[in-house]
């Protein structure tokens, strides 16, 4: 047992997961963050829907909720996230003029990450700004403002809390092509102009038994000489989940494990949920199941053998 300290032993910061006062209520789900996981991300309590409604007006119930389990259990934060297409209120995707749209970004991003200063260990300032094609993504962010939107919200980031690691965070980087490529260009721009950005988040939500190019490109991100991590894993399973497809999982589980152990530049791995009772998979691909290492009685999988022999 006890996934943090051996993470923490082969030289990582941290394997964490996710949480929220909805999953902290169940006794299970708080005993294992205490036991195996050694960073928390807010699943959704600190999204701009559910901190800033309505322009100005902030709500950080939740928030402050999930901060005060991590920061009294001496667990890291990773803060998620701040400039993002979706969960996005209706009142910012109405903005339409330039100067409006930036200090828009600048006081979300100021107010929430000044409430938690010094309390995060790294913010996804940005979270899935490209589409799969490599093109970014049509998004108010975008239209309105260009590529200096990213400019605009790292640079407010780094002012805001200058010991907090600034992310560039997206999924579909698992395998070569137009994403990572676009991804990986722009993280080199961002350098050439100066703009503060110290790691970048791949999510990893996988598919059973394809996995083998994780590793590959985690390097690839390391080689911008910036961070990185693992910050949404899941491996989930095609129905009807059988034996068999449980131990293929151990092994995909091993495997991406190994992958962030063998890149110097990775800090740690950050699991998107504790039991498969809390997954966001069974609602968004009900054709899939069963993508985390604890199942939906909080039993341990072998999900989780595949994660302790890696670090073991
Ligand atoms: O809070 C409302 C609640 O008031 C309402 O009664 C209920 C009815 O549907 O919905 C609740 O909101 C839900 C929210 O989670 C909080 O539970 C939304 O419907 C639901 O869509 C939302 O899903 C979240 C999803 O992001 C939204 O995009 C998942 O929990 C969360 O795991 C998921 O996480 C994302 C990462 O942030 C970014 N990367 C992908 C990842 C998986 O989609």
């Amino acid at each position: 047992g006890l996934l943090n300290p051996k993470m923490v032993a082969k030289g990582k910061k941290y394997f964490g997961s996710i949480a929220d006062p909805n999953t902290l209520s169940n006794s299970n789900v708080q005993t294992i963050l205490k036991s195996d996981f050694g960073a928390i991300t807010p699943e959704n309590s600190m999204k701009w829907d559910a901190t800033e409604p309505s322009k100005g007006s902030f709500t950080f119930t939740n928030a402050d909720q999930t901060v005060a389990f991590a920061t009294n259990n001496g667990r890291l934060i990773r803060g998620h996230t701040l400039v993002w297409h979706s969960q996005l209120p209706s009142w910012v995707s109405a903005i339409s003029d330039k100067d409006t749209l930036t200090s828009v970004i600048k006081n979300h991003v100021t107010t929430l990450m000044s409430r938690y200063k010094g309390k995060i260990y790294a913010w996804d300032v940005v979270n899935e700004i490209f589409d799969d094609s490599g093109n970014f993504r049509n998004s108010v962010f975008y239209n309105v403002l260009g590529e200096s939107f990213v400019d605009i919200a790292f640079i407010a980031a780094r002012a805001a809390d200058p010991a907090a690691k600034l992310y560039i965070n997206d999924y579909n980087l698992d395998g070569p092509g137009a994403k990572i490529n676009s991804l990986v260009a722009l993280v080199g721009r961002l350098k050439s102009r100066g703009v503060p950005i110290d790691g970048i988040g791949t999510q990893a939500h996988l598919i059973l038994g394809q996995v083998g190019g994780v590793a590959a490109q985690l390097q690839v991100l390391a080689n911008t000489g910036l961070d990185v991590a693992i910050t949404e894993l899941d491996i989930r399973i095609p129905k009807d989940v059988t034996s068999a497809k449980l131990a293929q999982q151990q092994t995909d589980y091993n495997t991406v494990t190994k992958a962030c152990l063998g890149v110097s530049k990775c800090v740690g791995i950050t699991v998107w949920g504790v039991s498969d009772a809390n997954s966001w998979v069974d609602s968004t691909f009900p054709t899939y199941d069963s993508p985390l290492l604890w199942d939906d009685y909080f039993n341990r999988k072998l999900a989780y053998t595949g994660v302790d022999s890696a670090l073991t």
